[in-house]
């Protein structure tokens, strides 16, 4: 089977909303001979809308960095995944290694976020990976392990849509320092291995793998290479236009 590529630019709390719409704008532009190819730009909440406008039916999809596992109410500061949805998002990240870091996300609570995209209809994007220390001290696979078994707690072959799974070491985020494309490979096999044995060959079959952490037009060659390999979460190379359409348009 063949999996359509997805590249994905989380642009983190950065920009201004000019800053946002005009690197929309330029990304549309620079991607338009790109086929075959899922992208979606994953701006600040407020930046939504506006940035969903700016590439309207280019076929480049809107992201959200977060939400709320809860619906409405009086959670001041909450945004859900229903109003992602109401806003034109179609992906939303959970789980990555700042909202566990920085805002103490914990797996039960990325556990909680994950069904409640899936609820809205929306696609997750599972945000996993080791620290330093831990793959220095050869724990890894555990790792891994635990995140996807906690993470996706209650999802099964029939309610899992089109969840992606990003592997991204916490080492290589933003750091400059990426993983090998072995080093990658390794990894993204594991999780397919695991995906296989619990939800069955034909999830691990079609779900979509995404390596990040300090993805570059220079390296996604060959992490893009790795036959586990289906598309990357990309950071700081994702706030240039240029750079981040040579990533979207990476050499087989
Ligand atoms: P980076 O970030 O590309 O700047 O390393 C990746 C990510 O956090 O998704």
């Amino acid at each position: 089977m063949t999996r359509r590529p997805f590249m994905a630019g989380n642009w983190k709390m950065h920009l201004t909303l000019s800053e946002a719409t005009e690197l929309a704008g330029e990304v549309r532009r620079l991607t338009s001979r790109s086929r075959g190819v899922d992208i979606a730009l994953v701006p600040p909440f407020p930046y939504l809308c506006a940035v969903h406008e700016k590439i309207e039916e280019s076929g480049i999809a809107v992201g959200a960095q977060d939400c709320d596992p809860r619906q409405f109410g009086a959670y001041t500061s909450g945004v859900s995944a229903p109003m992602l949805a109401s806003v034109g998002c179609r992906y939303v990240l959970v789980g990555h290694s700042e909202r566990r870091r920085e805002f103490g996300d914990t797996d039960e609570v990325v556990n909680q976020k994950l069904l409640s995209v899936l609820g809205a209809g929306l696609v997750p994007v599972l945000c996993i990976g080791e620290t330093k220390d831990e793959r220095q001290s050869g724990r890894t696979k555990e790792v891994l392990d635990r995140q996807l078994s906690k993470g996706l707690q209650g999802v099964n072959a029939e309610n899992i849509g089109g969840t992606v799974i990003a592997y991204e070491p916490v080492w290589a985020i933003g750091t400059g320092e990426v993983a090998t494309p072995a080093m990658a490979q390794d990894a993204h096999a594991a999780i397919r291995q695991w995906i296989a044995m619990k939800l069955g060959d034909s999830v691990a079959e079609a779900i979509r793998l995404q390596y990040g952490g300090s993805v570059k037009a220079s390296n996604v060659d060959g992490l893009m290479a790795c036959p586990d390999i289906d598309g990357a979460l990309v950071g700081g190379a994702s706030l240039t236009a240029a750079e981040f359409a040579r990533i979207v348009l990476f050499e087989k």
